[in-house]
């Protein structure tokens, strides 16, 4: 096996109800990306990652799947899919679909069969048990569900509950029966063979549950956070992070693993990085990669970054690879946590896309689109909905938000009507940020150092400069320095790349571990001229600039 080659570089997440409309319902679709394929080959991204569009009432946004294996009408037909893989192909750029393996919505034909009576075929497809004694009238055990409340509805036609984990009307599947799992890797089976390049795996770390359905112990955590899976009391030691779960991730690989070209999975699971690096197994047998989501919640600290980073390494060994992500369908905007500063997004998608791992955008990251804020009683998100009656709807400095509609609004095209995501006239189904006319495609491709300009450049950076791609890392010292900035080299054969990252608002100076002159600069933050060094030893830095330097060897540069 080729360990040092990888061939995802960079993806693309595409929340498809948002990106374009094309036929004037306000809600965004197939063949709207398909308009859009020639923006993504200009940003120059590989792959992109589609949030769901497969047949659902919608309930979750697309996460509530009714049939796996067909289109929902609002995002186009089977026929528009199989174009866009087409003309995406065509453009060199993968395609990840999201697979939601543990749960499906309750108006699924077969958990209706399911729900329909005790001694239905289909019973066992899903989690059914009597209620706790005396009467059944109380839950069968006292996990939580992720949204809180119990995991657990009542059934008054068959007297029985059934498990769910994240919200009631998404009903985990039971795959300790064998003809649940083995649809279920069909249904990968059926799109592996329409020859999408792989998946993302929606809340992989739910899939087993203990099979005595103990009671989960107390923990005294409350909130949510990257760093545990255990919240709102309840440690989750029986619900999540099975060691079942985590042998199943290795039965997904083989299935992807029968397919040429090579497919990809990345699992959504939680926990910390310790606990999460376990799904890809010590020689990279198991998920080809997982989200690593301690950079989405971590403040913007050199020394923070450097301990997570430290972390990821230790835990993803090659030929492991790490991911790096800011932002996603679930998480308050990137820009909005960094109070709006586009120069310190500037800076941090420069570590994003020099670090050793696969850097994950989110759709509008680019052109820095923030956080809408809605309110709670008018949310489209399910979660929203059920806090409707909270007087806080979010934190956005820590990553807080209880409706996921606030990083979910259109892509913003243009400065004209609805930001071109839709026709004018027509309402989109979220409200478009008021930032469109500033903060659009249009303008940002005209200005040179734009947000937008500088993710294009990096995804170059990222493609061209193989000690980049598929390089090795490691930290570069700065002794003393390390409270303002972050450096390390990357280094693959004869080439070697340093990158040095200004945290802070002042100018800093530095030594660095090469004489100025062994030095070329490929890129910067800002836009600098040619020099380097004002006294031709030390590097400076302007306030939160970061720069890539490409080092030539000793002997060259003394010619
Ligand atoms: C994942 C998705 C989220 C969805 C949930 C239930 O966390 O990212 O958007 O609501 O799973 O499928
Ligand atoms: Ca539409």
């Amino acid at each position: 096996m080729n360990t040092k080659k990888r061939s995802l570089n960079v993806v693309y997440q595409i929340y498809p109800r948002s990106f374009r409309d094309s036929n004037g319902d306000g809600v965004g679709d197939i063949p709207g990306v398909i308009e859009k394929i020639d923006y993504l080959k200009w940003l120059g991204v590989d792959t992109v990652w589609f949030n769901p569009f497969f047949t659902s009432p919608q309930k979750d946004l697309g996460y509530d799947i009714s049939n796996f294996t067909d289109i929902s009408p609002e995002y186009g037909t089977m026929g528009d899919f199989d174009l866009m893989l087409e003309e995406l192909h065509r453009q060199g750029i993968k395609v990840i679909l999201d697979l939601v393996l543990n749960h499906t919505s309750v108006e699924h034909p077969w958990f209706k069969e399911s729900a329909s009576s005790r001694d239905n075929p289909r019973r066992e497809w899903y989690i059914w048990r009597d209620g706790k004694k005396p009467g059944g009238k109380k839950p069968p055990n006292n996990w939580r569900a992720a949204t809180g409340g119990p995991a657990w509805k009542y059934f008054a036609n068959t007297d029985q509950w059934v498990y769910f984990h994240f919200l009631p009307f998404e009903v985990d599947l039971n795959y300790r029966n064998l003809e649940v799992k083995n649809t279920m890797l069909n249904v990968m089976r059926f799109w592996l063979n329409k020859g999408v390049d792989g998946f993302r795996l929606d809340f992989l770390h739910a899939i087993y549950e203990d099979e005595e359905l103990r009671n989960n112990p107390f923990s005294w955590r409350l909130f949510p956070s990257d760093k545990s899976v255990a919240m709102l009391f309840d440690s989750h030691k029986y619900d999540l992070n099975l060691p079942d779960t985590i042998a199943f991730a290795r039965e997904l690989r083989e299935v992807v693993d029968e397919y040429q070209p090579r497919r990809f999975l990345v699992g959504e699971v939680f926990g910390d990085i310790e606990q999460t690096c376990q799904y890809c197994g010590p020689e990279n047998t198991g998920l080809n990669m997982v989200f690593l989501f301690e950079f989405t919640s971590t403040a913007f600290k050199p020394r923070r970054y450097a301990r997570i980073i430290r972390r990821i390494e230790e835990c993803f060994p090659s030929p492991n690879t790490p991911t790096y992500v800011f932002s996603n369908h679930d998480r308050v905007r990137f820009i909005t946590r960094l109070s709006n500063n586009e120069e310190k997004v500037k800076l941090a998608a420069t570590m994003q896309m020099t670090l050793r791992g696969v850097p994950f955008i989110y759709y509008g990251e680019e052109i820095g689109i923030p956080n809408v804020n809605f309110k709670l009683k008018n949310s489209q998100d399910p979660i929203g909905k059920k806090y409707a009656w909270s007087p806080i709807s979010q934190i956005p400095g820590v990553g807080f938000s209880l409706s996921r509609d606030g990083c979910r609004t259109p892509m913003q095209w243009t400065d004209g009507p609805n930001a071109g995501f839709c026709k004018d006239g027509v309402e989109p189904w979220l409200k478009i940020s008021n930032s469109y006319r500033k903060k659009n495609v249009a303008a940002e491709m005209k200005m040179s150092h734009s947000l937008l300009n500088i993710y294009r450049s990096l995804i170059r950076l990222r493609k061209t400069v193989p000690a980049i791609a598929i390089g090795g890392f490691e930290f570069i010292d700065l002794s003393g320095q390390d409270k303002r900035c972050l450096a390390y080299r990357r280094y693959y054969e004869d080439n070697e790349i340093h990158v040095y990252l200004n945290f802070s608002r002042k100018k800093v100076k530095f030594t660095p571990v090469l004489p100025i002159g062994n030095y070329h600069i490929l890129f910067s933050t800002r836009d600098r001229n040619n020099e380097l060094s004002e006294d031709g030893k030390n590097i400076e830095l302007g306030s939160y600039e970061g720069i890539v330097l490409d080092t030539v060897e000793g002997k060259e540069s003394d010619l």
